[in-house]
């Protein structure tokens, strides 16, 4: 199936299957990986706006990245159109992004107990004014991340993406789950296609992609013009080059064993270099971040070795470790005896 360039406002989006913002994964380093394995778009961990406002150099970091990583959006959470304006101002400023994204999905109590994340939904016109004034505000595009609702029986999605469209956003990204729902179980196929038809923006479909097969299904049950993937990428990030590969009718190969290794080592390291820097902006640094970048590290590291033999005793060791050449050693010798044992 082949799928053309996705636009967002003056953005062009080459292949649209992009890269989900996740909080704790999505680090310029993870995000770089999925970039060069063919994310098309990929965007920040959630920053608060208010810590943007006022310049927070703890939050600031958040909005760290490579020079490389083209096309980026800044995802923003908060609840204040004025506070919302003023940020994207600063990250306008920034040089760094192309465009701007508004949390209106999460669900966690401590945001969304503010008003913020998916809170948002209960209040359209809210929307609507966040967006206009961050348009107003920065010339980069605006885009909005939602759900289909709050919960089943609070099912506004239709009005809110027409608040979305009409108050001046370039693509919605749709994550066709309840907030009850978390991040697991059935992803609404027919409300997608209902909010797909009943907007001229573009609409992006969100929830249970893997692999191609899914993603090719969302696209046909649907008719959304790109798809997001969240968990599905962690500890595969080369399931960015499997869609683009189906979507370009070229043979997909799995990664070898020392691409897998080669990646992780680049994951973790530099996982560590971006720890070390937020580190050193505390105003007490923490004596021990190389142990927490280990730490850190192993939701992803875990999926990445999932199905090798010997995942979970690493994982227990990985306590112990707190050198990352040494969860780097440990992880080569247990793929080496991985190999061994497929080849006798
Ligand atoms: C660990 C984790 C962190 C997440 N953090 C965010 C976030 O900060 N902002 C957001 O809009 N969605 C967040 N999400 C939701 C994802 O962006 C995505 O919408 C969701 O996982 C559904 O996609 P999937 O089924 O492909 O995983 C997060 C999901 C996970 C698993």
């Amino acid at each position: 199936m082949k799928i053309p360039p996705l636009q967002i406002g003056n953005i062009t989006i080459d292949t649209p299957v992009i890269l989900a913002p996740m909080a704790g994964y999505t680090t310029p380093p993870f995000r770089d990986i999925c970039r060069r394995l063919g994310s098309g778009l990929s965007f920040t961990e959630m920053v608060p706006a208010e810590g943007i406002r006022r310049q927070l150099p703890q939050t600031m970091v958040y909005l760290d990245s490579y020079s490389k990583e083209k096309p980026l959006g800044a995802h923003i959470y908060g609840s204040d159109p004025d506070v919302f304006a003023a940020a994207a101002e600063i990250v306008d400023s920034l040089g760094r992004f192309d465009l701007i994204d508004i949390n209106c999905g999460c669900p966690v109590r401590k945001i969304a107990g503010k008003g913020a994340g998916v809170a948002l939904m209960s209040e359209p016109e809210k929307i609507r004014s966040i967006v206009t004034k961050v348009k107003e505000a920065t010339s980069l595009p605006v885009t909005v991340k939602t759900r289909i609702g709050i919960t089943p029986n609070q099912c506004n999605i239709s009005e809110v993406a027409q608040a979305i469209e009409e108050g001046g956003a370039s693509a919605l990204f749709l994550h066709a789950r309840f907030a009850t729902q978390r991040h697991g179980g059935l992803v609404d196929f027919e409300l997608m296609k209902q909010i797909k038809s009943e907007r001229s923006i573009p609409v992006i479909g969100n929830g249970g992609i893997t692999g191609a097969f899914q993603a090719d299904e969302m696209i046909k049950q649907t008719g959304v013009d790109g798809v997001m993937i969240g968990k599905g990428s962690i500890g595969n990030p080369w399931v960015f080059k499997e869609i683009n590969c189906a979507w370009n009718n070229i043979s997909y190969e799995a990664p070898s064993v020392a691409e897998r290794m080669e990646i992780i080592a680049e994951h973790l390291r530099g996982l560590y270099e971006i720890m070390s820097i937020k580190n050193e902006l505390r105003k007490h640094p923490n004596k021990h971040i190389e142990r927490l970048a280990c730490e850190a590290f192993r939701g992803h590291l875990g999926k990445y070795l999932y199905g090798v033999k010997g995942i979970k005793k690493l994982q227990g060791n990985l306590m112990q470790m707190d050198s990352v050449e040494s969860v780097i050693t440990a992880v080569g010798q247990l793929m080496h005896v991985q190999t061994q044992t497929q080849c006798v």
